[in-house]
């Protein structure tokens, strides 16, 4: 596992892009694996600039979000769907023909998850993954317990989820309860691994993920058996690595 430590935000987020665009100019036709959450805005605002100066171009690239809540439709602007168009699709040239997020208005959950998987397959796997992390170190919506063995399944949230989750929402109430993600299983299968975290409060969890002992009680743990895993956090966050 490789740790980059940086100063800050702004510079976690300049590192992050430059490895996303790396990849993409080695492999213009590459399959992306993204995340939302507040992690990796600063990564797509800094993409977005690079492919306004013809540095980074989209074109061929495939992407994969890791989740997306159930209930909630494509204009929902607490949606996963409109995060990416707003923060990202929307501002470069990716043909949104190639850029998949689960469908979380399928109320056939285990359709949904199935067709997922099989989309991943038929685009020859992920090579590059975001993450982002949780506080309970939850990585796309696996929460501490889920078993490492899934591919994409229908998670129910947490308390600790829905409380971190809620500035998003008017009212807690308007949380949904359950969310298509990724499986631990789905993304051990991409090729590289690229974590991304900031902020004093992920410093516990950072220790105990990486630095702790493997268990479903702490997800991103299991990425300590990938073989390509590269962690971008910030002097604060990284305190402990
Ligand atoms: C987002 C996702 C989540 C977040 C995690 C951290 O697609 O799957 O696992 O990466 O909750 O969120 P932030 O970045 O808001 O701290």
């Amino acid at each position: 596992m490789r740790i980059i430590k940086v100063k800050d935000y702004e510079e976690m987020s300049r590192k992050t892009a430059n490895i996303i665009s790396a990849q993409v100019i080695l492999k213009p036709d590459c399959v992306l694996g993204l995340a939302t959450g507040s992690t990796p805005i600063g990564t797509y605002k800094q993409l977005i600039e690079w492919y306004q100066k013809n540095d980074i171009d989209f074109c061929e690239v495939t992407t994969f979000n890791l989740d997306e809540y159930v209930g909630l439709s494509f204009d929902s602007n607490q949606s996963y769907h409109y995060y990416m168009n707003k923060m990202f699709f929307s501002q470069i040239n990716v043909d949104m023909k190639n850029a998949h997020i689960p469908d979380g208005m399928n109320t056939n959950a285990a359709e949904e998850c199935r067709r997922y998987d099989e989309k991943i397959r038929s685009c020859g796997g992920i090579d590059l993954q975001l993450l982002g992390i949780g506080l309970d170190g939850h990585i796309g919506f696996n929460e501490p317990g889920t078993s490492f063995e899934l591919g994409t399944h229908c998670a129910t949230l947490t308390e600790s989820t829905i409380r971190a989750n809620e500035r998003f929402f008017e009212k807690a109430e308007n949380v949904p309860k359950y969310a298509y993600t990724m499986g631990m299983k789905s993304i051990m299968q991409a090729k590289k691994i690229l974590l991304i975290a900031n902020g004093e409060n992920k410093a516990q969890i950072l220790r105990e993920a990486f630095l702790g002992q493997i268990t479903p009680q702490v997800p991103a743990s299991i990425l300590q058996l990938h073989s390509d895993v590269t962690l971008i956090v910030d002097e604060a966050s990284g305190k402990f690595l």
